[in-house]
């Protein structure tokens, strides 16, 4: 079967996949670019299912660009609690902080724009434009490059820009959004990574008790404090196997938190970056 056959085939099945089971979820539901923006770091690594209530709560306490932006990272690290990887939740608030300045408020539409904000990359600067605006791009995450891998008969190994291509070939013009919204349907309920045996290309190690988690912990703990210091965080966290200053030095590095001495620096206190 030559190649255009193939995609032919592949459409159909896709569509017919879709129509059948088309799950329904609130960032379908809207066109603004910036509710998009949102749903889109959120799922990253994330189960949709869990995002649904965060998303719904977020756009409530953030509505736009310029809300966000004038939040204190804290409460931006209170709604965003429970969804995992706090850098996500950091860098979106930076991303908020560039488009008010950069470009009014209002989320940029080119790919190219979108990947110079922290935390867009290659597939997230493309999903934007394709679910917001319904734009002709192809936007390969984990799912998508697994259903191609699979659909195709092609090796694990596959290179990213060749996956682009294939991606590129198969999707149906003017549809962009329906196309995307029914490749995350069929992957995430048909064409599982479970039943494929194809891995995703960064898997997630065992979670709880692991540095991520601690790292979690912690800002978990200053979310609800004004300041904490070493002493304390060390006597709460004695089991922890990870050096804790390490650990410490790694979210301010990430921008999520700061120091702050008490009694001319005898006490060496944490908080929340901006309190
Ligand atoms: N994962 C990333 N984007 C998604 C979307 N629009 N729907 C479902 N899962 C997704």
């Amino acid at each position: 079967m030559d190649v255009v056959t193939d995609i032919d085939l592949f459409r159909q099945k896709i569509f017919a996949y879709y129509q059948l089971h088309r799950r329904s979820f609130p960032w379908r539901e809207t066109r603004d670019r910036y509710a998009v923006m949102i749903s889109e770091i959120m799922l990253q690594q994330t189960q949709a299912e869990r995002v649904v209530q965060r998303f719904v709560m977020w756009l409530q306490y953030f509505p736009d660009v310029a809300h966000l932006a004038s939040a204190p990272l804290k409460e931006v690290l209170a709604l965003w609690s429970g969804l995992g990887y706090n850098s996500r939740a950091v860098r979106l608030h930076q991303c908020a902080s560039i488009i008010l300045d950069c470009y009014g408020g209002i989320v940029p539409s080119q790919p190219e724009l979108l990947k110079k904000l922290p935390g867009i990359g290659e597939y997230t600067c493309r999903s934007i434009p394709v679910f917001a605006d319904n734009v002709d791009l192809a936007a390969v995450d984990t799912n998508i490059r697994r259903i191609i891998i699979h659909e195709f008969n092609l090796p694990d190994d596959i290179s990213a820009c060749r996956l682009q291509e294939i991606a590129e070939a198969a999707l149906p013009h003017g549809q962009s959004r329906d196309w995307h919204n029914a490749l995350m349907d069929y992957g995430a309920l048909e064409l599982t990574s479970k039943k494929t045996g194809i891995r995703p290309l960064t898997k997630q190690s065992k979670f709880y008790g692991s540095k991520r988690w601690y790292r979690g912990q912690l800002v978990r703990e200053l979310v609800h404090a004004d300041v904490m210091f070493l002493e304390e965080l060390e006597e709460k966290y004695a089991d922890c196997p990870w050096n804790l200053s390490e650990i410490i030095s790694d979210l301010i590095h990430d921008g999520l938190i700061e120091t702050q001495a008490r009694n001319n620096g005898v006490l060496k206190g944490f908080r929340i970056k901006g309190g």
